[in-house]
């Protein structure tokens, strides 16, 4: 039999799912029974879910939690986060209840341009480009009117297009760098489509003017370090320690100079930014790959927050690029990601922003707090015990008596399941 599975996005959702199954798992029945216990009873959602993706044979549950008591700005905010694992929200949490009597968290928009290349080639005397792109660049921008009206009526619309000599670099490569804002939309089709009509118009007239230029690829990049958000909380140096501030100076130097602690450091950062990013219904993998870029943009991948005292006070900080949207996308498709956007008080694109760092800091506040302090294991087990409980298939009674027994004991997977193992005999 062949391997190749002909026609697979043609077949009904049952037949996928059969397919699926008989062909990779030992119990076929039992694997189509897991598959479906996950289908959604509301045929609506079902429906809206299937037709996100391709392909789709079932929903894959995260947990959705909330993080309390976040003074953003001078405003109260209960914070959703999507993230599976223990402790994230609890620390999150802590940190944001921790600096509600402070002051709260306090945030920066610097600017919120995007931006996007035409890649391409150009065979010839450089100065024959730059005067053919002086030549063509207002019918080049014309060419996207249709599609920037609506955007243009939002108070955005492309902001600048440059030519860009990278010949150095690449032998003939060039390209044609174009600024945008987006307002309150991520912009990531908006973008692609004035990029690949600006690439089309290009060759159009470089035919028509007989030059040799070959268009490689139009699109938006991810690398967005004019789309800047600060956020910081500070305090007085009693309130919080001359040691402990001192040593959490310390622990962001360590971070800052070696690279094997700044990707954990910045790890732990991006345990609450992508939580909120994904329960926002924001693009998790596009503001992953921009941050740990722009954490690397002098040279060197650092800490993406800062810790100082400037004259007795402790402030602690990040900056982060985000490229957001709180419209278009799943914003208003997903009903969760609809609630979530509710809760947040339907924000704009830079609040939204404001609300994701604040969390990456809180986050990072808390995790080195353990670090310097308790360890990260005493927190995080404590935590994690209910999932380790949850493996052993214990009953509410079991879990009861554990968590009371390893009230102020180390908690490991081996003693628990002894601990279990010793109930059950009794
Ligand atoms: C774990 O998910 C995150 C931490 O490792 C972050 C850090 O080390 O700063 C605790």
């Amino acid at each position: 039999m062949s391997e190749i599975i002909d026609g697979f996005s043609k077949l009904s959702k049952e037949e996928k799912v059969k397919i699926i199954c008989d062909k990779y798992f030992k119990n076929s029945n039992a694997s189509i029974k897991t598959i479906k216990d996950y289908w959604n009873k509301n045929s609506k959602i079902q429906k809206l879910h299937d037709e996100f993706t391709e392909n789709t044979i079932s929903n894959f549950y995260m947990p959705l939690s909330i993080a309390p008591n976040f003074l953003i700005d001078g405003e109260f905010l209960a914070i959703p986060m999507v993230i599976e694992e223990s402790s994230v929200v609890a620390a999150a949490a802590s940190s944001a209840k921790f600096w509600s009597n402070k002051g709260g968290f306090k945030t920066k928009i610097f600017s919120t341009e995007k931006v996007g290349h035409v890649h391409f080639e150009f065979e010839g005397k450089k100065k024959i480009l730059i005067d053919f792109f002086n030549s063509v660049k207002d019918k080049l921008l014309e060419s996207t009117s249709s599609i920037t009206k609506n955007m243009k009526k939002r108070g955005g619309g492309i902001t600048s297009a440059d030519l860009i000599d990278k010949s150095f670099e690449l032998r003939n490569y060039y390209q044609i760098e174009v600024k945008f804002e987006t307002i309150d939309s991520m912009g990531a089709n908006f973008i692609n489509s004035c990029l690949e009509q600006i690439a089309e118009t290009l060759k159009k007239l470089a035919s028509n003017a007989d030059l040799k230029i070959d268009v490689i690829m139009s699109i938006l990049s991810n690398y967005v370090p004019m789309c800047i958000v600060e956020s910081s909380v500070s305090c007085s140096i009693d309130e919080i320690g001359v040691e402990f501030a001192n040593k959490f100076i310390k622990a962001v130097e360590i971070a800052n100079s070696d690279v094997s602690r700044a990707v954990t450091h910045n790890k732990g950062i991006m345990n609450g930014v992508d939580a909120v990013v994904i329960a926002t219904g924001n693009d998790f993998r596009a503001v992953a790959a921009g941050v740990h870029a722009y954490a690397a943009k002098d040279g060197k991948y650092k800490s993406l927050s800062k810790a100082e005292i400037i004259n007795d006070t402790f402030k602690f900080s990040i900056r982060l690029p985000l490229a957001l949207g709180t419209v278009g996308g799943l914003t208003n498709l997903h009903p969760l990601v609809k609630w979530c956007h509710e809760l947040l008080g339907n924000p704009n694109a830079k609040k939204l922003m404001s609300c994701v760092a604040s969390t990456g800091l809180a986050q990072n506040f808390a995790a080195v707090k353990s670090l310097i302090t308790t360890g990260i294991q005493k927190g995080h087990m404590k935590m994690h015990l209910l999932n380790i409980l949850n493996q052993l298939d214990a009953n509410e009674k079991e879990k009861n008596l554990t968590v009371k027994f390893f009230k102020d004991k180390k908690i490991s997977y081996h003693d628990v399941a002894n601990f279990i193992k010793n109930l059950r005999l009794k």
